[in-house]
Order: C-alpha cells, then sequence, then structure tokens
C-alpha cells in the first residue's frame, strides 16, 4: 500500500485530499501544526482508521520530519502546509514567512537529505509536490491572458510573496539536488469544511446570522473558482503522472465577480432557507477594500488537460449548491470554529474598515 505523508491536512483543502487518498486505499501520515485553520473534526471520519496516523506539528521542525521519514518511508510528500489567508498576512506578514518560507526550506531539506541516501529504486519513484496558488502570478486586468505555468512571477501580498518564494525553493532543490519536485499552481477552491475567514463561507455564516456581508470595494474583482474535490483530483493525477521539476496550473474556467459570487450565494441561502426579514442579498455592505487587491486571477489549464488529461468534474452553480447546504446541514462544525480566537480576526478586519465604493 503506498504511503503519503501529508502536511497541513486538517486544514480546508488537506482534508479533502487525505480523505479521498483513504478511499484510494493511499496509508496516510498527516503532520499538521494545528493553526487556527487546522481542525481535528475535519478527519473525523477517519477515527479508528488504521491506515491514517496524525501527527501534530510543525514542517519547520527538521527533527520530527526527519523521524516521520525514517519510520513512515512514504512514497510522497504533498505540502499544504501554510498559512493561507491573504488578508491576515497583511496583518501578520512574519507569521507567513516563518510557515511558507523557512517552514517549506526546512521541510525540503530534511526531504533532500533522506532522499538522498534511499536505494536507488525506492529514491527514483519519490515525489515531493509542493501546492502552490495562482496569486504568485500577480494581478490581471479584463482581456488579459489567462496566467500560464511561463507567466513570470509578480506576487502583490505578503501571503503571494511568501509562497511565490516557497515554489522557488522546490524548483531550486530539484535543479541544485535533483530531488523529484513537482509543482501546482491553483485557482481560488471552494467547498466544504472551508474556513469562514474567506469569502463563500463567511457570506454564508454571516447571512444565516443576519449580518453585514462585506464585500471589498466594489465587488468588481474577479477569481477563478475550483471545486476542491476538482483541486484534490488534480493533485492525485500530478503526483501519478506528472513530469518530474515540471509545475501544472489548475483552474476552473468559472470566472466570476466577487459580487455575482455573493449575490449566488445570497440566491441559493434565499431558496433553502428563506428569512422572513427578506431577500439575503439585502445584506450586502460595501466596504473599504483590501490594500494591494489583485483584481483578477484567471487560469490556463491546458497543459494539466492535455498532458494528464485532468478536467474538473464539477461545475459552479451546483458545486456552490452542495456547498451551502453542507454549511446549512454542519451548523455544529461552525459554531466550533467560530471561537474567541475566530471573533477576534473578525473584529481585527472588519471593524475599523470604512465604507467601500460599492452602491
Ligand atoms: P488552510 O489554511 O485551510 O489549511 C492550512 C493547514 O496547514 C492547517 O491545517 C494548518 O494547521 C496547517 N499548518 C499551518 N502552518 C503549519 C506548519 N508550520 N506546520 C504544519 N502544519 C501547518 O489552507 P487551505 O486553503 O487548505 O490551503 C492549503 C494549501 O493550498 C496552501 O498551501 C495554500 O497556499 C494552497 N492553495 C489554497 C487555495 C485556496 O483557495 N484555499 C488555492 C490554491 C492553493
Ligand atoms: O487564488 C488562490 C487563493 O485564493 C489561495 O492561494 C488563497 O489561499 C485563498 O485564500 C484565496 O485567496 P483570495 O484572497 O482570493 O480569497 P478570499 O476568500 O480571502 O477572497 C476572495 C475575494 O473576495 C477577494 O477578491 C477578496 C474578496 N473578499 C474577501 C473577504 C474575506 C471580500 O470582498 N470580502 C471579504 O470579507
Amino acid at each position: 500500500m503506498p504511503c503519503h505523508l501529508v502536511t497541513g491536512g486538517s486544514g480546508f483543502i488537506g482534508s479533502c485530499y487525505v480523505l479521498e487518498a483513504r478511499r484510494r486505499g493511499v496509508r496516510v501520515v498527516n503532520l499538521d501544526r494545528l493553526t487556527y485553520a487546522g481542525n481535528p473534526a475535519n478527519l473525523a471520519p477517519l477515527q479508528g482508521d488504521s491506515g491514517y496516523t496524525f501527527v501534530r506539528g510543525d514542517i519547520g521542525n527538521a527533527e520530527l520530519v526527519n523521524w516521520l521519514l525514517q519510520s513512515h518511508q512514504p512514497d510522497a510528500i504533498v505540502n499544504f502546509a501554510a498559512e493561507s489567508h491573504v488578508d491576515r498576512s497583511i496583518v501578520d506578514p512574519e507569521a507567513f514567512v516563518r510557515t511558507n518560507v523557512l517552514g517549506t526550506a526546512t521541510l525540503l531539506r530534511v526531504v533532500a537529505q533522506w532522499w538522498g541516501a534511499l536505494p536507488a529504486e525506492q529514491a527514483q519513484a519519490f515525489r515531493f509536490l509542493h501546492v502552490s496558488t495562482d496569486e504568485v502570478y500577480g494581478s490581471l486586468q479584463p482581456g488579459d491572458p489567462a496566467f500560464t505555468e511561463t507567466t513570470p512571477y509578480s506576487p502583490n501580498s505578503p501571503y503571494s510573496a511568501s509562497k511565490a518564494a516557497s515554489d522557488h525553493l522546490v524548483r531550486a532543490f530539484h535543479e541544485t539536488y535533483g530531488l523529484p519536485v513537482l509543482l501546482t499552481n491553483c485557482s481560488n477552491n471552494y467547498g466544504p469544511r472551508q474556513f469562514p475567514e474567506k469569502l463563500i463561507p463567511l457570506m454564508i455564516c454571516n447571512a444565516l446570522d443576519r449580518k453585514p456581508l462585506p464585500v471589498y470595494g466594489k465587488g468588481a474583482n474577479i477569481r477563478d473558482w475550483l471545486h476542491v474535490e476538482d483541486h484534490c483530483a488534480a493533485i492525485a493525477r500530478v503526483l501519478e503522472a506528472g513530469n518530474v521539476g515540471r509545475c501544472y496550473n489548475i483552474g476552473g474556467h468559472a470566472e466570476k465577480t466577487n459580487l455575482e459570487v455573493v449575490q449566488a450565494v445570497c440566491g441559493i441561502l434565499d431558496n433553502l432557507a428563506p428569512s422572513v426579514a427578506g431577500p439575503y442579498a439585502g445584506l450586502v455592505s460595501f466596504v473599504a477594500d483590501r490594500p494591494g487587491h489583485d483584481f483578477r486571477y484567471a487560469i490556463d489549464s491546458t497543459r494539466i488537460e492535455t498532458e494528464l488529461g485532468w478536467k474538473p468534474a464539477h461545475n459552479f452553480e451546483s458545486g456552490l449548491q452542495d456547498t451551502v447546504r453542507w454549511y446549512l446541514e454542519n451548523t455544529a462544525w461552525t459554531e466550533n470554529v467560530r471561537s474567541g480566537a475566530y471573533r477576534e480576526w473578525i473584529a481585527v478586519n472588519y471593524a475599523q474598515r470604512g465604507p467601500g465604493g460599492g452602491n
């Protein structure tokens, strides 16, 4: 049975990957520091599963990582562990450098040392897959061609700068030490178990609480949305058949303005959980913009589609409907993660924002 060392497996995308890997019979060791974004409840279905091991720890802990490699001899590492929220990176950039840059550097160094001493056959089969983002490419204007794998890096936020740095390190470990790396750059994910600091779950939770729906600026910024299960299927396919040293862009062909997304969430809630207080869209509130807010992301996923035969299986409309339904059916999950620390973050990010440019 193959074994994957998954980092950050208790977060939004990592947990989806871990659950899917177990369904495929892959043995999983999950190394997660359990920051505010890591939630053991995401992997509750694996309780008692002998093919799943959870280890609480940091990717920057060289001794721990080395011990995990020696004791589990993984066939692959899938590195999801990161600080992932742009707004938090504006408030506390160093936290992003610590995990995304220094943590990844330590992880790579320890893995490269262990890998360098493996027997030839095991070393040849091993893969290190680094999960990255389209944000490293910067911002597009309407009409610009979508990001390809050769678009120059031009990150604008501390988050995307730290992810860009980690991508460069991954590439450097391939060139310098021959580590068999794969790199994926994906667009915005949505789906179950996303922490409600991100746009879609924040809007669902606020709407159900009849709180304002804070849309930055005019809500005109564009993101390319992909269902988290499609992202995880793409990662599995890249691990299986991707060319070593190569990067793959992953996107959903679903560009939407933020206002369109928020209105779609409101429309679904109007159907599934109608409120006597009136349509949820009445709660939309335009607030001051995110500093350095990238205007548009769009992914050209021709490479992964033509070379590896991957295509998204979900469409945005039905995927969003399923996602909203998941949040309606899992209010205990949401209540649990919206702890005191969550409320403090909401106060930091929204309390001081003035009005935005929308109408
Ligand atoms: P998330 O914030 O939900 O989860 C991150 C996980 O990493 C958490 O479980 C957290 O506890 C863990 N973690 C953080 N620091 C750690 C450390 N130092 N050591 C070990 N574990 C640590 O993030 P997500 O949305 O699931 O994103 C996962 C990865 O995918 C990230 O690398 C992110 O940059 C990338 N990505 C995310 C999206 C998206 O739309 N969410 C899109 C493209 C790429
Ligand atoms: O593109 C991939 C990236 O997508 C990932 O690398 C990041 O980890 C992930 O967080 C996401 O980044 P974004 O900044 O695009 O996601 P977020 O959900 O924070 O915001 C989506 C858009 O919605 C963005 O244009 C900002 C806007 N927004 C967000 C929040 C939280 C609002 O208008 N209001 C809000 O309250």
